[in-house]
């Protein structure tokens, strides 16, 4: 995955658990890069191996660092200036998850060995809706959870989202059910804006 991707990882660990964590988690995964070049492309290994030594080190199941990894990217995405790619994705939660492809697309202007994720919506009621995920790789599904919470607190939505099927022998992606079951409070949307 590109270096953005990774940085991001790096970023996230630094803030919660300090660079010298950091470092034991990059000497567990036997990665050499002190630094992570945004715009080069990694072997997909890397972050993995980076993911699972961070779970080692950290204590935590990789499937919720993925999930926390998740939200923390809707923040540095805006942060490190695509802020307009996510604005421009409409004016509702259901616009913007229907328009994820099309957002990518324009990120794959910017990075051309980019091999972005595909998604589908079904089922979609005022409340309800349930995300198709399909990707050339395997083991970033739980991210999936925190990115949509992430994206529905740009819309002060709180979201409920289940991994409701994944892929397999039986079914070629990753199906997420997802339910607005309120707003957030505005004190918490302006530390998010
Ligand atoms: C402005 C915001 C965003 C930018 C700039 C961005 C950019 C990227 C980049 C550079 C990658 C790495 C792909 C590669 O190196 O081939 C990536 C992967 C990914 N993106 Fe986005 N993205 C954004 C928002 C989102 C949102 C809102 C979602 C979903 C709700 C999403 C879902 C994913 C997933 C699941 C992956 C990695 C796993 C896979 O390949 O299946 N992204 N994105």
């Amino acid at each position: 995955m590109y270096g953005l991707v990774n940085r991001a990882l790096q970023q996230l660990v630094c803030a919660h658990h300090g660079q010298r964590t950091w470092d034991t988690i990059r000497a567990k995964a036997g990665v050499a890069d002190e630094v992570f070049v945004r715009m080069d492309s990694y072997p997909d290994e890397v972050t993995r191996r980076l993911v699972a030594a961070a779970s080692e080190v950290l204590e935590a199941p990789a499937d919720e660092l993925l999930k926390g990894f998740g939200r923390y990217w809707v923040r540095y995405t805006m942060v490190e200036g695509y802020g307009a790619l996510l604005s421009d994705l409409g004016p509702t939660l259901h616009d913007a998850l229907a328009a994820l492809d099309a957002m990518h697309a324009r990120v794959a202007l910017l990075y051309p060995a980019l091999k972005p994720p595909s998604f589908r919506l079904s089922g979609v009621t005022d409340d309800r809706m349930s995300l198709h995920y399909h990707s050339e790789r395997g083991g970033f599904a739980p991210m999936i959870i925190g990115l949509v919470e992430g994206l529905g607190e740009r819309y002060q939505l709180r979201v409920e989202v289940v991994h409701a099927e994944a892929r397999g022998e039986d079914c070629d992606h990753d199906r997420f059910d997802i339910r607005i079951v309120g707003r957030t409070d505005p004190v918490q949307d302006k530390a998010v804006a």
